[in-house]
Order: C-alpha cells, then sequence, then structure tokens
C-alpha cells in the first residue's frame, strides 16, 4: 500500500520551487529556514541540503510526521504547538493554508506574535491562502502525476464543506493509482482539514496588530522560477490586473 505522506510530497508539494521563490521574497541570503506545521519538513530537508551555511527549524505536532526522513545536523525538529514552539529565523513559512488551523482572530494573533518574536532582523513571515470567486464553492480538483513503472497517481483536492458566514471549510484529499486504465490502490479521505479560510486583508490585520511593520501580498505564480532555480517575484499591485478570479497567494510581513 503506498504512503499517504510520500504521495503527499509527490502530489501536493512543490518544494523545488518554493525554496528560491522564499529567498527571492525575503531580498536578502536567509540562512535559517522555519517551516511551521512542516508535517514531513520536506521543505526544511531541502534547505538544508541545499548548502553547508543553511540551518532549518521544523516544527509540527504530529512527531510520526516529523520524523519521517533520518535527522540532519543543521535540522532541529520541534514536536509541539506552533504558538509555543520554535527557534530564531530568518524566513518563516507556513504553506498548504496551514494558517487555516488557527480557527480564531485570537489565536490567529497569538500565533503571528510568537511568530514575529522568533524572526531575526529583515526576517519574513510568509504564509499562503486561497480565495476570489471559488473560495467557497464546492467540488473536487484532479490532477494526475506521473510515478515510477508506468503508473500514475490522481491526486483529487475536494472542497467538501465551506460556510461563507464563518469561514469554515473541510477539504480532502484523495489518491488513487492507476496502471494502464487500472486502479490498483484508492486512498480516500488520505488527509481531511478542517481550516478557518482566512481573507487577504484579515490576515495583513492580524500580522499589524501583531507586530509586523509591513505587509505585502505575493501571487503564487507556477512561472515564477526558472530552469535554474531563480525566482522572479513581485508584490501585487494591482489585484485586478494581476490576481485571477480565483487565486493562491502568499501573505508576507515584515519585521
Ligand atoms: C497541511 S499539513 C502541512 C504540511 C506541509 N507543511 C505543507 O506545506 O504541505 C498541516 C500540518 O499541521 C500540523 N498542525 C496542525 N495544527 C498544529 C499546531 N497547532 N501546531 C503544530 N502543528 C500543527 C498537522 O499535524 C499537519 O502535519
Amino acid at each position: 500500500m503506498p504512503d499517504r505522506h510520500d504521495l503527499y510530497e509527490r502530489c501536493v508539494q512543490s518544494v523545488d520551487d518554493l525554496a528560491p521563490l522564499l529567498r527571492a521574497i525575503h531580498g536578502g541570503k536567509p540562512a535559517v529556514l522555519g517551516e511551521d506545521f512542516a508535517g514531513t519538513a520536506a521543505l526544511s530537508h531541502l534547505w538544508v541540503d541545499a548548502s553547508d551555511d543553511a540551518r532549518a527549524i521544523a516544527v509540527d505536532l504530529d512527531a510520526q510526521a516529523l520524523h519521517r526522513r533520518d535527522g540532519h545536523a543543521r535540522l532541529e525538529k520541534h514536536i509541539g504547538d506552533v504558538r509555543t514552539v520554535g527557534a530564531p529565523c530568518d524566513v518563516l513559512f507556513v504553506g498548504n493554508f496551514s494558517i487555516g488551523y488557527l480557527h480564531t482572530r485570537g489565536e490567529l494573533v497569538e500565533y503571528l506574535r510568537h511568530a514575529r518574536g522568533r524572526l531575526n532582523d529583515s526576517g519574513v513571515f510568509v504564509c499562503d491562502t486561497y480565495g476570489g470567486e471559488s473560495a467557497f464553492v464546492l467540488g473536487g480538483v484532479h490532477r494526475p502525476h506521473p510515478l515510477a513503472g508506468g503508473r500514475v497517481c490522481r491526486y483529487t483536492w475536494e472542497q467538501r464543506s465551506a460556510d461563507p458566514t464563518t469561514g469554515m471549510v473541510t477539504n480532502v484529499i484523495h489518491f488513487r493509482i492507476e496502471r494502464a486504465g487500472v486502479i490498483e490502490h484508492e486512498i480516500m479521505d488520505a488527509f481531511v482539514y478542517e481550516w478557518r479560510l482566512w481573507s487577504v486583508p484579515e490576515l495583513r490585520d492580524a500580522m499589524a496588530e501583531a507586530g509586523f511593520a509591513r505587509t505585502q501580498v505575493y501571487a503564487k505564480l507556477a512561472d515564477a522560477v526558472d530552469d535554474e532555480g531563480n525566482a522572479y517575484v513581485e508584490p501585487v499591485r494591482d489585484a485586478e490586473s494581476e490576481l485571477d478570479e480565483s487565486f493562491i497567494v502568499l501573505v508576507v510581513g515584515r519585521v
């Protein structure tokens, strides 16, 4: 039976593109990455493998996920709540809409204060969120991912429930492995998330309240990173022309 964390890393994450994107958003030479809600800490592992000066701090409640890979001398793994655990860093990243685990504004601001306190001079906090016309629409998106041996993993992202009066959404990930059209394995409800879908201005307001000096929004563009791993990023200045009707963005707080 394939492992759901393996499939998640292959189909959902694209950490190769994230690292250069985060460096470009930071704008300097960030050495220490913080990865909160890190899951298997795939980004942190890639970060420390990329250079001998790089260090990372990964935090998650789930010890099993966090310790899936062997340890690394320059990677600290902290099992605990992101609101209380961590260490100083230059870039602090929260990916795949995990900021939505903080359901109330009080919890969000408490977390952002803690995150702000961990950042070194010129540090940046970066989290993603989605919005636009389909933000509260129910349904699924399917994407095929080629695997070894002629197999294909069909990954489905389903928005199962969404309440625009509370901002609460239930999002679910399913995986189906097929070979020549025959289903070999199916993992329905591989991951089920109960999230508060924070809007971009809600996140920016909470960041300002938590003490960030400046907030910005970057479109999460598929072609922001070239083949050599160089990222070209600019904050969104004109949302009407720069964002799609449904969008994923990175919301950034600077110290
Ligand atoms: C959607 S996964 C994110 C995985 C990975 N960071 C990514 O970008 O795809 C969310 C993770 O957040 C963790 N989590 C949820 N609430 C948390 C909390 N309060 N403190 C630490 N980790 C938490 C879960 O254990 C889970 O591994």
